[in-house]
């Protein structure tokens, strides 16, 4: 019975060094993004620090990696989160979207901050200070919905949205 745990015991401690080969590339762009947001839209500097904070783990070209993320697959969870979160919004790329992209990516950055949806809740257990007080979802809401205002300002709305 012993050797039959013990056996197990390697064996679990064999494939959890052998997983920790396995590593995802971070996300650690080189250079600063010449698409970052702040290049299409005015992004003050008090809604740029709590992107930055909140946000850009996951919805830009660099995350701040945690130490655990070198623990496997600790950060295979991660990475995932990474590559899902940018697929939907890059704050890195966005001015490379195109303006109806832009417009309809405002207005789900406010909903998704409105309802709490965002940040993912599995980041606010380990990241706290992400967490967004109600002033500064109050905050982000009020920019994304003054953008598109400003959008609609100088952009011909069929440029924005389908009729
Ligand atoms: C831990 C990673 C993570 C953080 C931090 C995070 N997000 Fe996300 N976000 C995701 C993932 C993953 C998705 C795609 C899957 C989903 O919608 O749940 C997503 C989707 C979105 C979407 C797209 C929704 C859609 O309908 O396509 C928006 C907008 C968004 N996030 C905004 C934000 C904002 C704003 C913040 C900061 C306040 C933020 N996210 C913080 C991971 C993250």
């Amino acid at each position: 019975m012993k050797k039959i745990l013990l056996t197990i015991l390697f064996v679990l401690i064999g494939a959890f060094l052998i997983i920790q080969l396995i590593r995802p590339e971070k996300n650690l762009a080189k250079v600063p993004s010449p698409h970052d947001i702040a290049t299409a839209l005015p992004v003050p500097r008090n809604i740029k620090a709590v992107l930055q904070n909140s946000c850009y783990d996951c919805h830009s070209n660099n995350t701040r990696y945690p130490w655990y993320a070198e623990v496997q697959p600790i950060g295979w969870f991660l990475h995932d989160d990474v590559i899902h979160g940018k697929e939907r919004l890059n704050f890195s790329e966005f001015s490379r979207y195109r303006l109806r992209t832009q417009f309809i990516k405002l207005q789900q950055i406010a909903t998704e901050v409105e309802d709490e949806e965002m940040p993912l809740p599995s980041y606010l257990m380990i990241h706290t200070d992400a967490q967004l007080s109600s002033e500064q979802r109050d905050h982000i809401v009020a920019w994304a919905n003054a953008m598109r205002d400003t959008m609609k300002a100088i952009h011909p709305i069929d440029s924005l949205q389908r009729r």
